[in-house]
């Protein structure tokens, strides 16, 4: 019997599995995926879990091993945890794994590096090469700047997260990161929040954003990989069949297996290159053009900033939960 999602597949994009729940990333292993992501918040869902325990006491136990002060402990605790999952998850996938820098340095080229190189390390020591890692990283000026030095000078490959707007992957591309995660359904709610309308499969202002974004990077041949990412329906997957990746939930992913209807190419590089209907547009080392940009893009402004907030206040319930395991 074949699938809606062996359909997706049949069309080139390869597809990922968002979650950082390990029985879910098994039970979906069958479909051969590919790569999966960790962050606090998935994280967060999982540590309740008997079953993760002791990944969690060896984060607390190499927090402790640092000394310090409870906060440098707190740190390092959930650096370790994050290396924890992540090496736990690449166990059972062939791919790569996305590990999230903290939100809260969003704003800050130089930290986001120093993190950056510090996981790197990390996954290091417990035997994992940076060839499996993606940094992940908001999709800020700052952000963008920092994966682009993190490529060029460190071979240290991002994947740029919190991205919504056009200005915003034209700025990625040209920092030569290796994938980008445009969120379709965050986009969808933005605009049905603020027009009160509904939208569907091609006219689902998130499909939109992605295809033109698929279209400019095959255009103009930028390498950089685009990711499709949270989804509300199917429909949205099945608009965007054929795009480079898609990281679907494992709710949305058990549809599209139980599904056995067709799932045609929409999206095609080589037609897209060949068009050449998409003005050219750059940002590089023009930072204010870039913040103009994307202050005129009210939707990409409000996402990226209420998501930031989002990551960051994930992260400090994670923290506060590790900082209690601490001081126990
Ligand atoms: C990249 O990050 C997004 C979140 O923005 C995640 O959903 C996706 O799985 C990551 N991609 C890879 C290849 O790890």
């Amino acid at each position: 019997m074949t699938t809606s999602l062996d359909y997706l597949k049949q069309t080139g994009t390869v597809v990922v599995s968002d979650s950082g729940d390990f029985e879910s990333v098994l039970g979906i292993l069958t479909n051969s995926l590919q790569d999966a992501t960790t962050n606090p918040s998935l994280i967060l869902a999982a540590a309740n879990k008997a079953g993760y325990a002791r990944l969690i006491d060896a984060a607390v136990a190499f927090g402790k091993s640092k000394g310090g002060d409870i906060d440098t402990q707190v740190n390092a605790a959930m650096d370790r945890l994050l290396v924890e999952f992540g090496k736990e998850i690449l166990a059972i996938i062939p791919g790569r794994v996305s590990t999230e820098v903290d939100a809260r340095l969003s704003f800050d080229k130089e930290a986001t590096k120093a993190k950056a190189k510090e996981l790197i390390a990390l996954y290091d020591s417990v035997g994992v090469k940076k060839d499996r890692i993606l940094i992940k990283i908001a999709s800020t000026w700052e952000g963008i700047q920092a994966a682009r030095e993190l490529e060029r000078d460190d071979g240290i490959h991002c994947n740029l997260t919190l991205l919504f707007g056009f200005g915003q992957a034209v700025a990625c591309a040209e920092a030569g990161v290796t994938l980008i995660s445009p969120f379709v359904g965050r986009i969808l709610d933005w605009y049905k929040k603020s027009t009160g309308k509904t939208f569907e499969g091609d006219e689902d202002p998130g499909v939109i954003s992605v295809k033109k974004i698929f279209n400019y990077y095959k255009q103009y041949g930028y390498k950089t990989i685009v990711m499709g990412a949270s989804f509300r329906n199917t429909g949205e997957i099945k608009a965007l069949a054929g795009v480079d990746f898609l990281t679907i939930s494992p709710s949305l992913l058990e549809e599209l297996k139980k599904s056995t209807e067709p799932v045609p190419k929409r999206l095609d590089s080589v037609a897209a290159a060949k068009a050449k209907d998409l003005p050219k547009v750059t940002y590089i080392d023009n930072e204010p053009e870039f913040r103009w940009a994307l202050l005129q893009d009210q939707m990409a402004f409000d996402k990226l900033h209420e998501g930031i907030k989002k990551f960051a206040e994930d992260g400090e319930t994670l923290k506060a939960l590790l900082k209690s395991k601490l001081s126990a």
